[in-house]
């Protein structure tokens, strides 16, 4: 069964909007103060509304996706953003000349949030993400790791059980892709679970890859319940048991949400 923010486009905006706000641009402003005058870009935007909070405060902000409906709806919530050029919303690829040859060195902050466990080959991507960053640039991601009870996305399922069951994505495919079919997904939706499947990234491999990357891990939170569960299910947000975040890939089954800060 879709959550009512799968299929309510302003909901999911709010949601984004007060997320930012709450979670998200605190966390960066504990390694990098956002202040006026400052390019911050974020790859995956969706609706938008995670960079509202950053133009608030006078940055000037970016945000592009490979989803022209969902830029569309960006450019709709944040049309006065728009107009008065604070914001600039773009349908491309980031590997695309025209988007390098103007944005090489120019961000003080770069943002993924809930993207990168969508990204395949995601050592080259964040490799490529780097020759955006302004010298003293950084990284923002947040992701759920691939273990963790719905780390292949399943909620977005239509079907109750097929949304509602923890750990199901982590069957070999062979066993996966027919259980969706049988719970009667659509195949567009089969295909992208799938695509999530291809590209899984635990926490300790997107720790090794920015590593591999020259980067920094420079704030690191991990939670037991995801701070986007406040606006989805009710949850109080709640960061990790410090014990658990010490077990390696254990910790994977029980994080539903990790954010971290790179540079
Ligand atoms: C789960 S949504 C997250 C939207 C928003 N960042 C948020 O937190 O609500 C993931 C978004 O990433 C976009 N995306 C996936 N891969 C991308 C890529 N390589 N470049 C740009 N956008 C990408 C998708 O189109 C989708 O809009």
């Amino acid at each position: 069964m879709a959550l009512k923010q799968h299929t309510d486009h302003k909901v999911r905006f709010d949601q984004q909007v007060d997320n930012s706000l709450s979670y998200v641009m605190p966390f960066i402003e504990q390694t990098k103060p956002i202040t006026k005058g400052m390019n911050v870009l974020e790859v995956g935007t969706g609706e938008g509304g995670v960079l509202k909070p950053f133009a608030d405060k006078g940055a000037f902000c970016v945000g592009v996706d490979l989803n022209e409906d969902r830029i569309v709806l960006a450019n709709e919530f944040l049309e006065e953003y728009v107009t008065a050029g604070k914001i600039e919303f773009l349908f491309e690829n980031i590997y695309d000349a025209p988007f390098v040859k103007r944005f090489t060195g120019f961000f003080d902050v770069i943002m993924l949030k809930d993207v990168i466990e969508h990204v395949p080959e995601q050592e080259k991507f964040i490799a490529h993400l780097i020759t955006f960053l302004k010298p003293g640039g950084q990284i923002f991601f947040g992701f759920p790791p691939w273990y963790m009870p719905f780390g292949g996305h399943q909620q977005v399922c239509r079907t109750k059980w097929a949304s509602k069951i923890p750990y199901y994505h982590i069957l070999p495919t062979f066993i996966y892709k027919p259980l969706l079919k049988m719970a009667g997904e659509h195949p567009f939706v089969i295909r992208e679970l799938l695509e999530i499947k291809d590209t899984q990234i635990t926490i300790e491999r997107f720790e090794r890859i920015v590593k591999k990357c020259g980067l920094k891990i420079l704030k690191k939170e991990h939670y037991l319940i995801n701070p986007i569960y406040k606006y989805k299910f009710g949850l109080k947000p709640r960061v990790q048991f410090a014990p658990i975040t010490w077990i390696p890939f254990f910790r994977n089954f029980l994080t539903t949400c990790v954010y971290y800060t790179v540079g």
